[in-house]
C-alpha cells in the first residue's frame, strides 16, 4: 500500500527497496500512501482511545508487520501550557510541546522507532548515522533495543556530553571525525552507497520522517483537532520541520484538521542557510562552510533535508527566523524558570524565535502558538552550569545558612511572604 517516491520528478521505488536519493534525479525520497486505504484502516481500528505515542498512529506508518515494532515508549510527550511565559513574551496563547520527555531524550526517538523497526523488517544486521549527537544517541538506543550493530560518526570534541555518553553505553562504535557535522554525512551517505548492508538512519531516510510526523499528529490531538496558527521549530538538518509539515498535512487530507498552521523554522544565527533562502526568496540555499553556534545540535551548514523545509516553511505561509547565542543562552534560562522546562540551547531556539518574532511585530499577539522544544536541557549541562550563577559554598553549620538566607535579621514570616 505504501511506496517511495521522489519529492521532483515523482519516480516511485518499493518500499522495501534500500535507496536514499532518486536514481533519476537525485533528489530526496518521501513515502506515499493510498489515503482511501489509510481511511478505512482508521475506520476499522480502535486508533483514538490507544493513548498517545508514536504506534497509536501505526495504521499511517509504513510498517507491515506490527509484531517486529521496535520500542522504547516514544511519542506522547508533554503539551504545556505556558501561562508564565505568554506574560514575558506578550503574547496570549502558548503552548510548549516538550520533545525532551522522550525515551532517550529527543524527538529523534519518533523517527528511529520506526526506521529501526524498517531495518529489522529490511533483515539488515548493521546501522550508521552521522550526527551532532541526539542522533547518534537514540539510533544507539534503538540499535541496541534490536540487537544490532551500530556506528555512529560524530564531529570531534563538538557534541554535549550527555549526548555523547548515552550513545557509548548503549554500545554504538562512536567515532569522532576531524570535522564538522556536515563532512561526516557525506562520509556516511558514500558509505551507505558503497555497502547496501550498512543502513543509514539519519533524517534523509524518510522511514525516519513517518515516525517524526506524528509529532505534529500529538500536536492536533493535544489540542482537540484545534488547528494552532502557527508551529515554530529549531531547524538544523531540516528533517523535523519537513516531518511535522507532512504529518499535518496527512491528518489534514483525512478531515482530521480542518486547517493547516503556519510553519515556522528558527535557525542560530552561524548557521542559518534556510533562514537565508527564505529571506532572500530563493528557491536553493547556498551551504555554510564553517556552521558557529552554541547550540551544537543545530550546528549545520548543509541541511540535507532543505528543499523539503523550503517546501513547509512556504506552502504553510510561514516563515524563517534567526537567533544569536545570546538570544538562545537567554531563552533556555527563561523558559527553565519560568515553567519549569529544561531544555538543551538548540530547543531553546524555538522560543528565542518566538519572543523575537513577537518583538519585531511579524507574530500577532493573539496568535495561538505551540513552540517546539527538541531535547533535554541535561544532554547538555555543562552550558546550563556556565551560565547559571555558582552555587555558594558554606560551613556545615545552620548559622551560615541563616547568614545567606537573611533569616537571622528579620521575622521568619515576613522572610518567608518574601522568597513565595
Ligand atoms: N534540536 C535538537 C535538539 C537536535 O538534536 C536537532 C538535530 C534539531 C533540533 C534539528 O532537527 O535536523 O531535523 O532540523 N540534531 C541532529 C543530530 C542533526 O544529529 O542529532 P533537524
Amino acid at each position: 500500500m505504501a511506496y517511495q517516491e521522489c519529492i521532483n520528478c515523482r519516480e516511485k521505488y518499493d518500499i522495501n527497496e534500500i535507496i536514499y536519493f532518486c536514481r533519476k534525479c537525485g533528489d530526496l525520497l518521501e513515502i506515499k500512501y493510498d489515503y482511501n486505504k489509510i481511511n478505512e484502516e482508521l475506520s476499522k481500528s480502535n486508533w483514538q482511545n490507544v493513548p498517545l505515542s508514536v504506534w497509536r498512529y501505526r495504521d499511517f506508518m509504513p510498517v507491515k508487520d506490527f509484531s517486529k515494532i521496535v520500542s522504547l515508549n516514544e511519542g506522547g510527550t508533554g503539551f504545556h501550557h505556558s501561562r508564565r511565559l505568554c506574560k514575558k513574551v506578550g503574547i496570549e496563547q502558548l503552548y510548549v510541546k516538550n520533545e525532551g520527555e522522550n525515551p532517550t531524550g529527543s524527538f529523534k526517538d519518533r523517527g528511529m522507532t520506526v526506521g529501526v523497526t524498517k531495518a529489522v523488517e529490511l533483515g539488515v544486521k548493521s546501522v550508521i548515522c552521522a550526527s551532532t549527537g541526539n542522533t547518534s544517541a537514540s539510533l544507539a538506543a534503538y540499535a541496541a533495543r534490536a540487537g544490532l550493530e551500530c556506528t555512529a560518526l560524530i564531529p570531534a570534541g563538538k557534541i554535549a556530553y550527555g549526548k555523547l555518553s548515552q550513545a557509548m553505553i548503549y554500545g554504538a562504535k562512536v567515532i569522532q571525525v576531524q570535522g564538522n557535522f556536515d563532512e561526516s554525512l557525506e562520509i556516511v551517505l558514500k558509505l551507505s552507497e558503497k555497502y547496501k548492508s550498512i543502513y543509514l538512519l539519519n533524517s534523509i531516510n524518510p522511514f525516519r520522517i513517518e515516525g517524526q510526523k506524528s509529532l505534529g499528529f500529538e500536536i492536533c490531538d493535544q489540542l482537540n483537532q484545534k488547528t494552532p496558527d502557527r508551529i515554530i521549530v529549531p531547524v538544523g538538518n531540516a528533517g523535523n520541520i519537513s516531518a511535522i509539515w507532512k504529518g499535518l498535512k496527512e491528518f489534514h487530507k483525512l478531515g482530521l484538521l480542518q486547517e493547516l498552521p503556519k510553519m515556522t523554522g528558527i535557525q542560530a544565527a552561524g548557521s542559518a542557510p534556510i533562514v537565508h533562502a527564505i529571506k532572500n526568496n530563493s528557491d536553493t540555499i547556498v551551504p555554510i562552510d564553517s556552521p558557529e553556534t552554541v547550540a551544537t545540535a543545530i550546528r549545520i551548514g548543509a541541511p540535507v533535508s532543505w528543499k523539503k523545509a523550503l517546501r513547509a516553511i512556504r506552502e504553510s505561509n510561514g516563515t524563517a527566523e534567526t537567533v544569536t547565542d545570546e538570544e538562545i543562552l537567554e531563552a533556555q534560562k527563561l523558559l527553565a524558570k519560568t515553567e519549569g522546562l529544561f531544555v538543551e540551547p538548540a530547543s531553546a531556539s524555538s522560543i528565542a524565535g518566538l519572543k523575537k518574532l513577537v518583538q519585531q511585530g511579524q507574530i500577532d499577539k493573539d496568535e495561538y502558538i505551540v513552540c517546539v522544544t527538541t531535547g533535554h536541557g541535561l544532554k547538555d549541562p555543562d552550558i546550563a552550569v556556565k551560565m547559571s550563577k555558582k552555587p555558594i559554598e558554606v560551613k556545615a553549620q545552620i548559622d551560615a545558612i541563616e547568614e545567606i538566607l537573611g533569616l537571622n535579621k528579620q521575622s521568619p514570616l515576613a522572610i518567608s511572604g518574601e522568597i513565595s
